[in-house]
Formats: structure tokens, C-alpha cells, sequence
């Protein structure tokens, strides 16, 4: 007959297992927030220096548990009381050198890539763009080229971006798991990080600092594309917004300003409209979401968040404004002409 200790032994060992590997399932790299899948120099240099610290860090356990599991069997439970010792010279001098190795061989590629991570390259093109974190947006800002979008973060591939991080009330925490750590977002002071990417592609950003209700779901999209997408795309975010281009379209234009929206909302080209509590939408029609990220923008996605905001992403500031479903249609006809 099978010992329940022989039972329990095989249960506790099942559970480790299983245990280590829904852990492992984190690290995979197809996630697209995953930090083992760096498409860009920072993200790289620090995964780098994440791999060599764990190894070290590896080693270390390994040989420290191993001594202690040694000593655990070898001299466990034996009859009479163990023969004291009091320091041994020789191996204290051995125990206090081998940390010190360690931690020279940490501390030596830390140190460096911190240098390397605070300052983008010298003598190379630098992009300056202005984040500022909200409660629970992102607001992008592209000084040179004087346009302002939100949610959505468009660079150029191989460029180097050097971002200027700004809150506007509480502390968020901006990071692009692909591309760089994160960097805290203060209130009444500016912090910088420089980050590059190496491939074309959309990569997903992540508020990563507890900063409210919406948490969770103040993400956003960084859209990496060549020059000449970059630059187009540059041209059209400083147009002024479309004009409606339907009967439909016009009655939405003019909801957005008898309905109130424009106290909250930026569009360039309507009177008043000039509000900064929300996303600047004088290009929604031409971002891929909505919401921060969170929601696909079709018509359906656009018309459920107008319809109950909390629904679709609960704690926002967003209020619901008690809509008919015809001004509903009519407003989703004109967001989505904001190309
Ligand atoms: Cu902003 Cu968490």
C-alpha cells in the first residue's frame, strides 16, 4: 500500500511543478506585453541585464540551497547534541569574498546600462514628443510639428524618441513593454526617457502605476512606421477636422456642440472646442481604438461607449449623457468623418 506521506509528497511535488509552470507561461514572448520580445535598443539592454541578473541570481540559489539541502540530510536527527564551532576564519573570508564577486558582476553591466538607458545616443537624430498622463488617458504632443493626439502613438521606425513625461494629477507610470521600462509620471514635475524602435509594427503601452479606477485600462498604442507613413501622417493630424460629409454627419457636428461635449474634448476647427479633461479627438476617426485603448473603433464600440461610458470602461470621467439612439447615430457618423 501506497504511505499517505508517499501521497503527499507526490501531490506537493505536482503542485511545484504546475506551479512553475503557470509562472513560466508568463515569460512567453508572443504576449503583447511582453517584456522577453525587445523590439528596441532600451528594451533589449534591459532585458539583457534582466537575463544576466537572473542567471547570477540562479546560480547563487542553486548553491545555496544545495549546501543547505546537504546539510539538512546529512546531519538531520541524530542521537546527542552537535559539536559547537565558533568561526572559521578561512571560510568567512571565502563567504564574504564570493558576494562581493557577485555583486561586482551585477553591479558593473547595471551601472552602465543606466548610463546608457538615461540619455538618447550622441551626434544621432533625436524626436522630442511630450507625454502627459490622465485620469486614464494619454495625451501625445509633438512640439516640432505642433499637433497634439491621444491613445495613439505614432514614431518613426529607427528613429530615436526622446519623450518628456508630465502628469496632470496623480502619478501614472508610462511604459512600452516591447520598447522601454517604465518611467513614473509625476505631477508639478517633467521626468525623460529616449526609447527607439527597430521594426515596423504596433506595439501596446501600459499605465503601470496604480493611479485609480481606471487603471487597468489606461493603455495605449505605439504605431511605428517608416518615415514616409510617419511624415504623412504627421501632415494630416495638423489639418483642422473634417467637415462632415453627410446630412447625418452634420447633425452629429452640431450635437457636439449644443450636447456639450466640446467642454471636455479638443476639435480643431469648432468654435469652443477646446476642452482637455478628455481625448483630444480632432483625428478619432483615423486612430484604430478607443476608450484607451481598450475598445476596437467600429461603429458598434463607439456607439455602446456614447451610450453608457461606464459600461464600457467603468471609474472614467466620461458622464453619460442620457442619449437618443438617433443623436447616438448621428454623433458615430461624425466621429467616425474625423479622419
Ligand atoms: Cu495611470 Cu495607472
Amino acid at each position: 500500500m501506497v504511505s499517505r506521506l508517499f501521497r503527499l509528497r507526490v501531490l506537493a511535488l505536482a503542485t511545484l511543478v504546475s506551479f512553475a509552470a503557470f509562472i513560466g507561461a508568463a515569460c512567453t514572448p508572443d504576449h503583447p506585453q511582453s517584456t522577453f520580445d525587445s523590439m528596441g535598443p532600451v528594451a533589449q539592454r534591459q532585458e539583457d541585464l534582466f537575463v544576466l541578473i537572473f542567471i547570477a541570481a540562479l546560480i547563487v540559489f542553486l548553491i545555496v540551497g544545495g549546501f543547505l539541502l546537504f546539510t539538512v540530510l546529512k546531519f538531520r536527527n541524530r542521537a546527542g547534541t552537535p559539536r559547537q564551532t565558533h568561526g572559521n576564519t578561512r571560510l568567512e573570508v571565502i563567504l564574504t569574498i564570493i558576494p562581493a564577486i557577485v555583486l561586482i558582476i551585477v553591479a558593473v553591466p547595471t551601472i552602465s546600462a543606466l548610463f546608457y538607458i538615461a540619455d538618447p545616443p550622441s551626434g544621432e537624430a533625436v524626436m522630442d514628443i511630450n507625454v502627459t498622463g490622465k485620469q486614464w488617458f494619454w495625451n501625445f504632443e509633438y512640439p516640432d510639428a505642433g499637433v497634439t493626439t491621444s491613445n495613439e502613438l505614432h514614431i518613426p521606425v529607427g528613429e530615436n524618441i526622446r519623450a518628456t513625461l508630465r502628469s496632470d494629477d496623480v502619478i501614472h507610470s508610462f511604459w512600452i513593454p516591447k520598447l522601454a521600462g517604465k518611467v513614473d509620471v509625476i505631477p508639478t514635475r517633467a521626468n525623460d526617457m529616449w526609447f527607439k524602435a527597430d521594426e515596423v509594427g504596433v506595439y501596446w503601452g501600459q499605465c503601470a502605476e496604480f493611479c485609480g479606477i481606471a487603471h487597468a485600462h489606461m493603455r495605449f498604442q505605439v504605431v511605428v512606421e517608416t518615415q514616409a507613413d510617419f511624415d504623412a501622417w504627421v501632415a494630416k493630424q495638423a489639418e483642422p477636422a473634417a467637415e462632415p460629409s453627410s446630412e447625418l454627419a452634420q447633425r452629429g457636428h452640431d450635437l457636439v456642440t449644443a450636447r456639450g461635449c466640446i467642454g471636455c474634448h479638443t476639435i480643431d476647427g469648432i468654435p469652443g472646442a477646446v476642452g482637455t479633461i478628455g481625448p483630444n479627438l480632432t483625428h478619432v476617426g483615423s486612430r484604430t481604438r478607443i476608450a484607451s485603448g481598450i475598445l476596437e473603433r467600429t461603429p458598434e464600440n463607439v456607439a455602446a461607449w456614447l451610450r453608457d461610458p461606464q459600461e464600457a470602461k467603468p471609474g472614467n470621467d466620461m458622464p453619460n449623457l442620457n442619449l437618443s439612439e438617433d443623436d447616438i447615430s448621428a454623433l458615430v457618423a461624425y466621429l467616425d468623418g474625423l479622419k
